[in-house]
């Protein structure tokens, strides 16, 4: 099965089928709006209490009025697990736009947002867990709030599709001579031990899992270095790695077409995986 039958819709329960929007919808005509996906193992959520966190710091960023609180929602997200019976590996998608007006730039009065969440299976990806991915490198042609998780994801869809019509699974992104991240994961270097990462500024998505990276490094004494570094860099890094909560913790093994080290997944990245199975209550289950 892919996408549940039982969809939250503002706060009610329905049918998947029965969602309907009218074309004059804010999220639709201006990506007016905001989203969360969070890992589902085995029917429970993980990171849930950081996810519903972000979600609120993105709409306060934007100003929308969520018609909910942090505890309401996330009781609202079980209860859509629990009414779909779902038991499996698979991630809820969660959308707030500033919902449904008359066509106008400007903010409409008195307009509730539109919210719905959908839960769907999703397997781990568990050979690219083992034998890493590739990725290309493209430029950051984002604005500036990155932080925000908006859903005006243009620029990243275009870098992941150029990254997949190489053969590869993600694009890195550079700005300014610097790497922010992928299009759609944090991105962290390895180098004589240390690891390196863009700083969690407006330039970068402030990732759930990337949050728990700095906590597992911490715990396994690896100093995590907040500086950026440069595509450059990557040339000579020991190791390079990714990061989100459809991916995970990524080995990336080959950039633009030139192997990292000797073109297999590192020590510290594997550590760092063991570490990630361990918070998330799984079982060895790569190949
Ligand atoms: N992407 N950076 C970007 C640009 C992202 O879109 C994501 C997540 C991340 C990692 O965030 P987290 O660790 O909280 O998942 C970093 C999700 C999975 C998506 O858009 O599908």
């Amino acid at each position: 099965m892919s996408v549940y039958p039982i969809i939250l819709s503002q706060a009610d329960f329905t049918n998947r089928d029965s969602l309907t929007y009218p074309f004059e919808e804010r999220g639709l005509q201006f990506g007016d709006g905001i989203y969360e996906v969070i890992r589902i193992y085995q029917g429970a959520y993980y990171l849930i209490t950081e996810h519903v966190n972000r979600l609120f710091r993105s709409a306060e960023a934007i100003k929308i009025d969520l018609p909910f609180s942090r505890q309401e929602i996330t009781s609202l997200l079980h209860d859509l697990l629990s009414q779909n019976e779902m038991t499996s590996d698979g991630i809820v998608y969660l959308q707030a736009t500033r919902g449904s007006a008359p066509r106008n730039h400007a903010f409409p009065v008195d307009t509730p947002a539109n919210v719905y969440a959908y839960v769907q299976d999703m397997p781990r990806k568990t050979k690219n867990l083992t034998n890493g991915v590739s990725a290309i490198t493209k430029r950051d042609t984002r604005w500036e709030n990155c932080y925000i998780k908006s859903l005006n994801l243009l620029p990243n869809v275009l870098a992941k599709q150029a990254a997949q019509e190489n053969g590869s699974y993600e694009a890195i992104l550079e700005r300014d001579g610097k790497v922010t991240e992928c299009s759609s994961s944090n991105v962290y270097l390895v180098k004589d031990g240390k690891i390196y990462t863009h700083p969690a500024t407006n330039r970068i998505l402030h990732g759930c899992v990337r949050m728990r990276v700095e906590q597992f490094a911490a715990g396994l004494n690896i100093p995590f270095v907040e500086q950026a570094f440069s595509i450059e860099d990557i040339a000579d890094a020991d190791e390079v790695f990714l990061s989100s909560s459809t991916s995970e913790v990524m080995p990336i093994v080959e950039v633009d077409g030139k192997k990292i080290a000797e073109g297999i997944p590192g020590k510290t990245t594997q550590m760092l995986q063991e570490a990630y199975e361990v918070d998330a209550g799984l079982v060895k289950q790569r190949i």
